[in-house]
């Protein structure tokens, strides 16, 4: 896998997350090429991590043995109809665009004998540790490539029915903001409580990695976990008595339904 020529059509967020990820573990950035139509973009990537950069897509894919389209969902069509005649057999696309469907892909690219990927990757890939879900039904060495490349900035996980992605859209997709949700309003409690702008933020914030760190590390449930941090009567308890009343599990089971509903709607 190391020697794999993986191109990035699109250098935004997510694809400079994928990149960063891929060069600090050992991929070599000379066999990393990024296309944009943003020559700033270029050059600032090219600056940070030494990688090729391309203006023209299809100069980019020129020695590519895997693709990553990391265009938005609405710039997809074109890109791939653009791409259409100059990709190759053996190839493999991994598309991580939200809510465009394989049947979108291989409408483009089926004739082509391409190995298309769909993935669902999340935010945290930035500071490498995301998560991110891939479907495929093509062959193995198309999906080995995929996992090589998104293991790089976090967790991995299949799912063998695509209409899942919905749900993972819902969960870990939109999911950091949920968190980043809490993080907020715990840390405007705080200050409402009296503390330094600065100290209620350390406070939410590394209480939310720490927690993080023990939901992933200590191999108990998320609701062991709580039971153990709640004496009765104590002030956790009062606390999370207070949540319930309030309804806060209802809303956040609500919120995830209703990302799971749009994404279907986006993806129609
Ligand atoms: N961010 C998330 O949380 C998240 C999570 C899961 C999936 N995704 C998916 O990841 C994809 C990328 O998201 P992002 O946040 O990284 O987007 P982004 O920051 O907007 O990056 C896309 C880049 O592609 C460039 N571009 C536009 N048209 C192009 C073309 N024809 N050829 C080459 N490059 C082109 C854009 O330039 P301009 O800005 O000048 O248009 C931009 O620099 C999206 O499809 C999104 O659905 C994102």
């Amino acid at each position: 896998m190391k020697t794999l020529n993986i191109t990035f059509i699109g250098g935004g967020n997510m694809a400079e997350a994928m990149i960063s990820g891929l060069i600090a573990s050992g991929h070599q950035p000379e066999l990393i090429c990024v296309s944009d139509v943003n020559p700033e973009r270029l050059d600032v990537l090219q600056a940070q991590y030494g990688i090729q950069t391309e203006l023209d897509n299809l100069r980019a894919i020129q020695h590519a043995d895997t693709i990553v389209l990391a265009v938005k969902p609405q710039q997809v069509d074109e890109v791939l109809h653009h791409l259409m005649n100059s990709v190759r057999q053996g190839m493999t696309l991994i598309s991580i665009a939200a809510g465009v469907v394989m049947a979108r892909l291989e409408a483009k690219l089926s004739a082509s004998q391409v190995g298309l990927v769909r993935v669902m990757p999340n935010t945290p890939a930035l500071v490498g540790e995301g998560m991110s879900v891939l479907y495929s039904h093509a062959d193995d060495v198309h999906k080995e490539r995929a996992a090589y490349i998104l293991a790089s900035s976090g967790k991995i996980a299949w799912v063998d029915e695509e209409k899942h992605l919905h749900a993972v859209t819902a969960v870990s997709g939109s999911g950091p903001a949920y968190f980043f949700l809490l993080a907020e309003v715990m840390q405007a409690a705080g200050e409402a409580l009296g503390l330094p702008k600065e100290l209620a933020a350390q406070l939410a914030n590394q209480t939310a990695l720490g927690s993080g760190k023990m939901l992933v590390e200590s191999g108990r449930e998320a609701a062991a976990l709580r039971t153990q941090v709640t004496s009765p009567g104590g002030t956790t308890q009062a606390a999370l008595d207070e949540m319930y009343e309030g309804g806060m599990p209802s809303a956040v089971r609500k919120g995830v339904n209703a990302a799971s509903k749009r994404s279907k709607e986006l993806s129609a």
